[in-house]
């Protein structure tokens, strides 16, 4: 069966099981800043989970379609998406657990006629919080699985809430058994030997976690559930992995058939960002340095690292994008009417990061130089992770280009520094989901650039003793005081502002090291006040015009920024002045 046919024989079958069809949200939710991507079908009905009425009525079923990008890194192994359409169905205060597990069964083994002995179940054991869910239980019964194939697991695997708060409650999972043999004795659901894969997840919102970890019961009781249809698409196909499948094949078949060198990984790991990539285009995003921008961008430069590495010429990208956009656009209309205006952003995104990538090369270049100067023949983990950070440089392609010249790499280091990464980024992103986003947009890391760009020129056009006292940015303008003086000539304006537009000319990298704090002011990095800043802090170099302190984020080469222009100077209290000056871009 298809993945369209299944997408449809699960809204009719709901349809006629009393729901109404509603249209898949957008993948950027609509008036939602918290959130970077809708990652789920409840997502953009959670005002209704909590009492709201819905116009279409108490029950509704739909596709959505997903973003999950905790795990971009993996995918490219047989499992991991991060674009997925999950086929949903949802009760609002109207029928619960005994319904809704009844047509669950009844779907899978009547529409889709997955043999009952093929599925196992799983039920909340109970806690605390929330009572042992022996109801689902013997609703299972009822339908018809034996009590031998219903197994009960904590909250790590039958409780389900998006995020930190918000509706939530138990829930029971579908798994569907491959027939692959049981790894040991104990094999189980719970297991991910592969022998069981999770198909279906019925949630019994019944419950609110507030901001504190309490749980409170909701007034109405509801069900959420979630069918990943890529996963069934392939389970029900008999194929070992969603590229098997005619949602990827096509480009699949493409990139074998253009491919100089033999690469199943990047294979997938292309096909499924380009897809990714696509689905939110057409959605309306658009790369950036930021937020959902910067998840697109990554999404995109990780396809370009990986059709390089299969050494696909990137003028392909334009057969590529066509022949995904002529295989989806009758389960996804808008693909075809986005067409040309995906292909202008991904090639557009393509132009930047071979440029990026050129940086990155002279970069690596200098850095093996200064080491094979001082006798090394291997290269620091923390130059590789600046690589991967501020290139996008991954580290088996600097691995391959230091074996190219007769060095290795301290894989140990970077990845040590990349795990430290990631669980900052992590809890980055974990505040984000609590907090909103923060008020990072590219103009205003832009201006955070220029701010160290300007306070470099001021030193060498006024003096060595001039220091920052003050910074403000908006999306529209900096504005920035230091200590000086007298009152900036006319000459001097004039010095300063070109001197900000050569460096932007010259096209700098930005880059991005962290060390100990006594270090870095060792070597000559600005900063406000030292007493500010952890021991171990984050150094910004321009090029070699500025060095500072600084949490960033900043562009990472200033041919970004456009043309620097000094509004205004004046004084600002005694001894310090103040310019005012925007980008043109
Ligand atoms: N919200 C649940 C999930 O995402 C069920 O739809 O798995």
């Amino acid at each position: 069966m298809k993945a369209i046919e299944i997408r449809n024989k699960y809204l009719n079958f709901f349809k006629e099981h009393g729901h109404n069809i509603i249209p898949s949200a957008p993948l950027i939710p609509e008036n939602d800043p918290s959130v970077l991507f809708t990652t789920a079908g409840m997502q953009p009905l959670v005002p209704y989970l909590l009492g709201e009425k819905h116009p279409e009525g108490k029950r509704l079923t739909d596709y959505q379609k997903c973003i999950r990008t905790n795990d971009i890194e993996e995918v490219g192994d047989n499992r991991h998406l991060t674009y997925f359409e999950m086929l949903g169905n949802w009760s609002l205060g109207d029928y619960f657990k005994e319904e809704s597990i009844q047509m669950s069964y009844d779907f899978l083994t009547k529409e889709l006629k997955i043999p009952a002995e093929k599925i196992s179940v799983t039920c909340f054991a109970g806690d605390e919080d929330c009572p042992r869910d022996n109801v689902s239980a013997e609703c299972w019964k009822k339908a018809g699985i034996p009590e031998e194939r219903i197994y009960f697991y904590g909250k790590d695997d039958n409780w389900w809430i998006a995020g930190e708060e918000g509706p939530c409650g138990p829930d029971t999972e579908m798994f569907y058994d491959t027939g692959k043999p049981a790894c040991s004795e104990d094999c189980q659901p719970s297991c991910d030997c592969g022998k069981y894969v999770e198909i279906w997840n019925n949630v019994f919102m019944e419950y609110f976690k507030d901001e504190k970890g309490n749980y409170r019961k909701l007034e109405q009781k509801n069900v959420d559930t979630g069918l990943g249809l890529e996963r069934m698409t392939m389970l029900l196909q008999g194929k070992e992995t969603p590229f098997d499948t005619e949602l990827f094949k096509p480009v699949m078949d493409k990139l074998h058939e253009l491919q100089k060198i033999d690469n199943i990984q990047s294979r997938r790991i292309v096909a499924e960002h380009l897809r990714s990539s696509m689905m939110i285009i057409s959605d309306g995003g658009k790369p950036s340095n930021t937020d959902r921008g910067y998840i697109l961008r990554r999404l995109i430069r990780r396809m370009i690292r990986h059709l390089n590495k299969l050494q696909i010429n990137l003028d392909e990208l334009s057969t590529l994008i066509d022949i995904n956009v002529d295989n989806l656009k009758e389960m996804y209309p808008e693909l075809e009417k986005n067409r040309e205006d995906i292909k202008l952003t991904i090639i557009e995104e393509k132009n930047k990061f071979v440029k990026t990538l050129a940086h990155g090369e002279k970069e690596f270049t200098k850095e093996m130089n200064k080491a094979k100067e001082l006798g090394k023949d291997k290269i620091d983990g923390q130059i590789v992770f600046r690589l991967y950070d501020t290139y996008g440089f991954p580290p088996e392609v600097t691995k391959e280009l230091a074996e190219e010249n007769g060095m290795k790499i301290d894989l140990k280091e970077f990845n040590e520094l990349f795990k430290q990464h990631q669980e900052k980024s992590r809890s980055g992103s974990e505040q984000k989901f609590k907090g909103g986003l923060a008020e990072q947009t590219e103009e205003t890391i832009c201006y955070h650039t220029a701010t160290h760009l300007l306070n470099a020129a001021l030193k060498v056009v006024i003096g060595k003793d001039v220091h920052q006292k003050g910074s403000n940015i908006t999306t529209e303008r900096m504005r920035f005081d230091f200590s000086c003086d007298h009152k900036l000539t006319d000459e001097e304006k004039q010095k300063v502002e070109d001197l900000v537009n050569e460096w932007i000319k010259d096209e700098l990298p930005v880059t991005k090291t962290e060390m100990k704090k006594e270090d870095a002011i060792k070597s000559g990095a600005e900063c406000m006040f030292i007493e500010k800043y952890p021991d171990i802090v984050t150094v910004y170099s321009i090029g070699d015009v500025s060095k500072e302190l600084c949490g960033g984020p900043h562009v990472t080469n200033t041919s970004e920024l456009g043309q620097f222009k000094i509004k205004k100077e004046e004084a600002s209290s005694a001894g310090v002045r103040r310019i005012k000056a925007v980008l043109i871009k």
